[in-house]
């Protein structure tokens, strides 16, 4: 139990070092992936974005070489084995992916579009162009989380039988204005995320039950509270549990992951989404039945969200470009049965509940 290794991870690296070409410069570039790749010491050779102020700010800020003026430029300028990282909203990838090289690789930011449909036309794209490629759900590729998924596959907790994530925060929704005109918000934009991460730990669900539901001081946006619950053919409860509005300071704001198992438990708080985009400290906690003198424990996990997961979504692409025995857990083909669910989500949102008689 004193074995520290239990509580460290590695990312895979790749043998091959390709360069990164960038479409997109706003928000997450800049916080999250350009310092990943800095992180990791992967050469960023040059960057789009429609707004060229914007990405001549980055190219500054993170010594890229080149700022193209145009998608086209891009891609005729680009090295042949480069990795092109689209960062940008989602209704665009459509647009952007068919006009990429045939063999392409690819990341691309979540959602895989806005709807299942447009999933699988990027899915489609992807495949007739021989594309090796990746949704960047990287959450579910967080140190601490990596941590808590080794420790439950080798069975320090026994059977995994409940699973919660609880989102109590105040979201700075302002940061994002593209989200404001949509029809789908909350669960297409943020609980996909815990949504990916349930069926990474626990699979695919025979029946998803939702509501997501707008809040009387964010009437601007589709909607921006959600419970989604995961129904297995086996005595397992999962379920998000998402409110952005609790703008009552920073006392009771929560942001968690819990896993339950016969034999013990893991809780994982990831700071960044308390007081975001500051953050606050993320924490690990865990108890394990043959161990429980010491009752609830803690460890320190090396690396956290931004940018650790964004190196190991970037790595694992990579991977799978030089192997094609890779695990390649961000696949498109993996971020399609996420798009499912987040489909099913909304269907079962629409649909109501059973009314009171
Ligand atoms: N943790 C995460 O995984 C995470 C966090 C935040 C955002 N995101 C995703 O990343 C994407 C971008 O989010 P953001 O926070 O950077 O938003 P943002 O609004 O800060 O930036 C988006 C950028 O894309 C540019 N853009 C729009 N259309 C373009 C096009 N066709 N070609 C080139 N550039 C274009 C805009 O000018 C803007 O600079 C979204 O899809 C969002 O869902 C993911």
């Amino acid at each position: 139990m004193n074995n520290s290794t239990l509580f460290t991870h590695e990312i895979k690296m790749p043998t091959r070092i390709r360069p990164i070409v960038v479409i997109g410069a706003g928000g997450i570039v800049e916080e999250a992936h350009l310092p990943a790749y800095q992180k990791a010491a992967w050469p960023v050779s040059g960057i789009f974005d429609v707004h060229v102020e914007r990405s001549q700010k980055l190219a500054d800020q993170f010594n890229i070489y080149r700022v193209f003026s145009s998608l086209d430029e891009l891609i005729q300028s680009s090295p042949q084995d480069c990795i092109y990282d689209i960062a940008v909203p989602a209704s665009q990838l459509i647009d952007i992916l068919p006009k990429l090289p045939i063999g392409s690789i690819v990341m691309m930011q979540k959602p895989m579009g806005e709807t299942l449909q447009a999933a699988q036309e990027i899915f489609n794209i992807c495949e007739q162009r021989q594309f090796t490629a990746s949704v960047n759900f990287q959450m579910k590729l967080i140190p601490s989380i990596t941590v808590a998924k080794n420790l439950i596959d080798q069975g320090y907790i026994g059977e995994l039988h409940d699973m919660e994530i609880r989102m109590n925060i105040h979201h700075p929704w302002g940061l994002w204005d593209f989200l404001f005109d949509l029809p789908r918000m909350e669960m297409l934009y943020h609980s996909i995320h815990y949504m990916d991460m349930i069926r990474y730990f626990l699979g695919m669900p025979q029946y998803i039950y939702a509501k997501t539901f707008q809040h009387p001081k964010q009437m601007q946006l589709a909607s921006t509270r959600s419970v989604v619950v995961f129904d297995y053919d086996k005595p397992i409860r999962a379920f998000v549990n998402t409110n952005h509005g609790h703008d009552f300071g920073l006392k009771h704001q929560d942001s968690f992951v819990k896993w339950e198992g016969t034999q013990g438990a893991i809780k994982v708080t990831l700071g960044k989404n308390i007081n975001f985009p500051m953050g606050e400290a993320d924490a690990f906690e865990y108890y394990f039945n043959d161990d429980n003198l010491h009752g609830w424990r803690q460890a320190n996990i090396s690396g956290s969200w931004y940018p650790d997961a964004f190196m190991a979504t970037m790595a694992d692409l990579m991977l799978a470009a030089e192997r094609t025995d890779a695990p390649h857990v961000t696949s498109v083909r993996h971020a399609l049965e996420t798009m499912r669910l987040v489909e099913a989500a909304y269907e079962s949102s629409n649909h109501g509940g059973i009314p009171i008689l």
